[in-house]
């Protein structure tokens, strides 16, 4: 079955053509970050705008890349929320309406599903993690820990009671004045930094309660900004150090505390921030010490993009969601729950 994915949900235009849920015959990606860059984070007005505007040419990127036409794709699915109410409108409008043409089914489908999934496609050397694992969703926009025992079968363990793991990096950031998105370039300044040269604090440290809190740690860079200034050279990659090393040092030991809860055999780590180089470096490091499998996707695929909704598109498309282009509708806030994405009014094998 080949499959034409489109995600929308911030600040990336984007789709992909999946065959078998596991193949990436083609991914395109058109960027927002050089635009938003300039007013320190993503303005969402400008964000729809530039949606409508590269929509087209990404898809016939994507298309053209993977040799096939429209009439060859067998369904659509498209990230139906959380994120962006414009974003989304994009790319949902556009996959409705190319489904229409086409007469073939699309199905809405949630974000973050998409991203604890995103391992199942077929990766250059690594196999894809079996069910049951513990997923880790570290973004922009959620740090939230699932027992995941299947496509569909999500329970939450634990997310973050205030900003999630990524806005965290990208507020720090900018208060240290440097660009959007600030992970990237914290991680890349952190390089050359002392991570024990300050010892900011690691919110919520037990192991009973598996929810974050990264507001905190934040406030704490802050305070130490106005009590010493703005630093530069070695002080900024020692403070960017400082902080990242608190960050990471909170998702593995709550990634790992949801391991003994459940007794788990394989991590699957996912979103934006596990592009960082000293997580993915310390989750893999934590795994083999205790035995367990990680799983984490190339950087490419952690960020948000298209292929990533590849294997929950087959997979419900595969169970038989009708056409359906006129059964789901935008879910824009936090409130859409995994799982439950295609079709939520439907009576189909996702609810
Ligand atoms: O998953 P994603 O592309 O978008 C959301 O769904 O939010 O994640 C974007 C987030 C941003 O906050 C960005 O700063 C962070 O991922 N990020 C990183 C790194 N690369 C991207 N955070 C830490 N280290 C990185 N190398
Ligand atoms: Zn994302």
């Amino acid at each position: 079955m080949l499959v034409c994915t489109i995600e929308s949900s911030c600040d990336e235009t984007s789709v992909a053509i999946i065959e078998d849920g596991r193949h990436v015959r083609s991914v395109a990606v058109a960027s927002q970050i050089p635009i938003h860059r300039r007013y320190g984070g993503v303005v969402p007005e400008i964000a729809s705008r530039n949606h409508i505007r590269d929509i087209h040419t990404v898809l016939d990127d994507a298309l053209a890349e993977a040799g096939v036409e429209l009439a060859d794709v067998d369904g659509f699915g498209v990230t139906a929320g959380p994120g962006l109410v414009g974003s989304l409108l994009v790319g949902i409008e556009t996959a409705k309406a190319l489904a229409y043409v086409a007469g073939k089914p699309c199905v809405g489908l949630n974000h973050i599903e998409g991203h604890l999934t995103a391992v199942m496609l077929e990766l250059d050397g690594e196999p894809s993690p079996e069910f049951p694992f513990i997923g880790m969703v570290a973004s922009g926009g959620h740090s939230d820990i699932y027992w995941v025992e299947g496509f569909g079968e999500y329970t939450s363990l634990g997310r973050t009671r205030d900003d999630a793991a990524g806005e965290a990096f990208d507020k720090v950031a900018k208060m240290l004045g440097l660009p959007y998105p600030g992970g990237i370039e914290i991680d890349q300044l952190a390089r050359s930094g002392d991570p024990a040269a300050i010892d900011f604090p690691r919110p919520m440290w037990t192991r009973k309660n598996l929810d974050m809190s990264f507001a905190g740690l934040k406030t704490s860079v802050r305070t130490h900004l106005k009590t010493h200034g703005v630093p530069e050279g070695q002080a900024l990659s020692d403070l960017c150090a400082s902080f990242q090393q608190a960050v990471v040092d909170v998702l593995v030991m709550k990634t790992f505390a949801a391991v003994t809860k459940k007794q788990a055999k394989r991590v699957v780590l996912s979103g934006g921030v596990a592009c960082n180089s000293v997580l993915r470096a310390a989750m893999r490091a934590e795994g083999e010490r205790r035995g367990v499998r990680i799983h984490i996707a190339p950087p490419w695929l952690c960020t948000d993009n298209a292929a990533m909704l590849g294997p929950i598109a087959h997979h419900y498309l595969a169970q038989g969601a009708e056409a359906s282009f006129e059964g789901f509708d935008i879910k824009a806030n936090g409130n859409m729950p995994l799982g439950q994405s295609a079709r939520p009014d439907s009576k189909g094998p996702h609810r």
